[in-house]
Formats: C-alpha cells, sequence, structure tokens
C-alpha cells in the first residue's frame, strides 16, 4: 500500500528529515515543487522510519533518490557511546541502504570532513578516520558505490557555531575570560550554501565523492578573539579541547573542495568566519 500523501510522481527520500541539514532540504525540494517523503521516527509504524528498526515499514514507491541524513549524534555522542551509535547509525543505515540498493535507488549520504586526519583532503584520498564518528561515516561510505551514489562531504555547517558563539560572547561581554582551542579548526559552510548543494544533487544526481567547505581554515581561538576584539574580555588557549574524542586532533578543518561537474549551486568556498561572528553578536 502507498503511504499517505505519495502520489505518482516519482518521489524524493529524506531520512532525518527533522534535522538541521534534512528539515532545511525537504523545505527547499517542496519549493521546487519535488514530491518529498521524509519519514519521521514516531510514525513508524505507519509511515515512518527508525534507523533502530531499518527493516520495517513500507516505502513509498517509485523512490528515485534518497538522502540518507538521520544519523544518531555526533563526535561527542560517537565516543560516548560507542555500540549504541554504532548499531544506529552504521547497522542501521548499511541496512537502508541495502532495501534502498534492491530497489534500484539513487542514494545521496552525508559524510564529514573528520574522515580525513591528515592534511590531504582530496576526494579520492585514503580515508584516516580521526573519532568513533568518522570511523563510522567512513564504514558507511564503503557500503556506498561512488558510480551509482552520491557521497557529500561536508566540514560543519556554520550554524551549529552559533549557539557556542553567543555564550562566549556572553561570558566576553561580562569582563570574562574563555579558553578556545588553537589547535581545532574548521572551516564552515552556510547551511543555505550546503542545501543549494544538495537540490543540485536532487535536480541532475550525478555520482561520485564531492566535498563542501570554506577554502581556508580558522582555529577556534580565531573566532573567539575577533569577537573578544569587538566586545572585550580575555581569550585563553584550550590545549586540551577535543582530546578526549580525536585520536589524533584532525591537521585541518577544511576539505579540497570536489563539486559535480557543472554545479553552479555548489559552495564557492568563501569564508564565512566573520558573517558567523556578526550573526553571533546581532
Ligand atoms: N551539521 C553539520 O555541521 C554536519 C557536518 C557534516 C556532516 N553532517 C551530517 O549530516 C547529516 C545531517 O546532519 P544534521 O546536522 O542535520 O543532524 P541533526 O540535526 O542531528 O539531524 C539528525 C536527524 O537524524 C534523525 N535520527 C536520529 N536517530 C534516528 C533514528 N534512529 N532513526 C531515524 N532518524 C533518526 C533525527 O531525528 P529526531 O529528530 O527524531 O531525533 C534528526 O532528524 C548527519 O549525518 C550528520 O552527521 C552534519
Amino acid at each position: 500500500m502507498r503511504p499517505e500523501g505519495c502520489g505518482r510522481q516519482r518521489v524524493i527520500l529524506v531520512t532525518g528529515g527533522g534535522g538541521l541539514i534534512g528539515g532545511a532540504l525537504v523545505a527547499r525540494l517542496r519549493s521546487e515543487g519535488r514530491e518529498v517523503w521524509a519519514p519521521c521516527r514516531s510514525k513508524r509504524n505507519s509511515a515512518g522510519f527508525d534507523l533502530d528498526q531499518p527493516d520495517d515499514g513500507t516505502f513509498p514507491e517509485p523512490i528515485q533518490t534518497a538522502f540518507l541524513c538521520a544519523w544518531r549524534g555526533g563526535v561527542v555522542e560517537a565516543a560516548q557511546d560507542e555500540e549504541v551509535t554504532w548499531r544506529t547509525n552504521v547497522e542501521g543505515n548499511l541496512a537502508l541502504i541495502k532495501r534502498l540498493r534492491e530497489q534500484n535507488v539513487k542514494m545521496v549520504f552525508l559524510s564529514t570532513s573528520l574522515v580525513f586526519a591528515g592534511g590531504e583532503t582530496s576526494a579520492h584520498s585514503p580515508l584516516s578516520p580521526c573519532c568513533r564518528y568518522a570511523e563510522q561515516k567512513a564504514v558507511v561510505e564503503s557500503a556506498l558505490d561512488p558510480h551509482r551514489d552520491v557521497i557529500v562531504r561536508i566540514t560543519k555547517v556554520g550554524e551549529t557555531l552559533l549557539p557556542r558563539l553567543r555564550q562566549w560572547a556572553v561570558s566576553l561581554r561580562a569582563g570574562g575570560s574563555i579558553a578556545a582551542a588553537r589547535g581545532l579548526r574548521l572551516a564552515p559552510v552556510l547551511l543555505d550554501e550546503a542545501v543549494d548543494g544538495l537540490a543540485g544533487i536532487a535536480r541532475d544526481h550525478l555520482p561520485g565523492i564531492y566535498q563542501m567547505s570554506a577554502r581556508r581554515d580558522h582555529s577556534y581561538f580565531y573566532l573567539a578573539a575577533s569577537l573578544s576584539s569587538v566586545v572585550g574580555g580575555v581569550v585563553a588557549d584550550d590545549p586540551d579541547a577535543g582530546k578526549a574524542v580525536f585520536r589524533p586532533i584532525p591537521v585541518s578543518g577544511r576539505l579540497t573542495i570536489c563539486s559535480p561537474a557543472g554545479s553552479s549551486s555548489w559552495p564557492t568556498g568563501e569564508d564565512r568566519a566573520q558573517l558567523l561572528v556578526e550573526r553571533a553578536l546581532s
């Protein structure tokens, strides 16, 4: 039986459609007139989808493309609870990939720059995951076929930094001091830019491995110092940051940008650090 709301147009499945990237992607695709199925966990018994029960539930047909955005937790959660996150993220996604492969669905998987610990970050460089989260991503990547599927590695969505930047700004404004790592680097892209690129993939579906990143990276210390230059306060280095989760600490926060051939909607690599600082202060 066809789940409600799915007509004859070929459907785009977005898992994790209630999350940051998945939610913005669903909104964009619908605004472009695409038919999207974005099942949430809570509706698992009717037309929902849960990575912890990946063989349950009915999929609408025909699914044309599936964006695999569902994922439990990030770097910290994977380090703290390896077993549970592995089950959801690796076993759940591998089972889903098998199901979708049987239906000949084109897949798009969202991965991370953290699959590289060193400075060599071109799309086809050998992977060297630097944390449990990235190890999980690497295993799921290996189940995909870059000749049929799409792997999109993203550095960091800049908006995820805003709560931390705002908290730092509050402490700095109060005349306090904060600690931020010189040794941890990041090269964020904005959510809209990431969604532009993914929506382009939904249109063209050129298989391959693609990478979204700013062209240069900054340290967390640099971001904190930029805030401090406006609001005052003192910034110190945090030499131990990341040591509990990264082994080793990644050398680079950026990726060598790699976009689908002919894409005009891929992030250009423009530096967004200052913009994020301004947004945090506005
Ligand atoms: N944000 C970034 O900076 C960034 C950078 C690189 C890569 N990525 C990757 O991009 C993807 C999307 O990231 P995001 O920032 O949008 O993450 P997010 O906001 O945390 O969203 C994750 C989504 O996964 C869903 N989910 C979690 N466990 C699930 C399960 N057992 N079954 C079904 N759905 C489940 C969540 O559903 P609930 O709402 O029900 O919890 C949520 O909708 C992730 O794979 C992430 O690793 C993100």
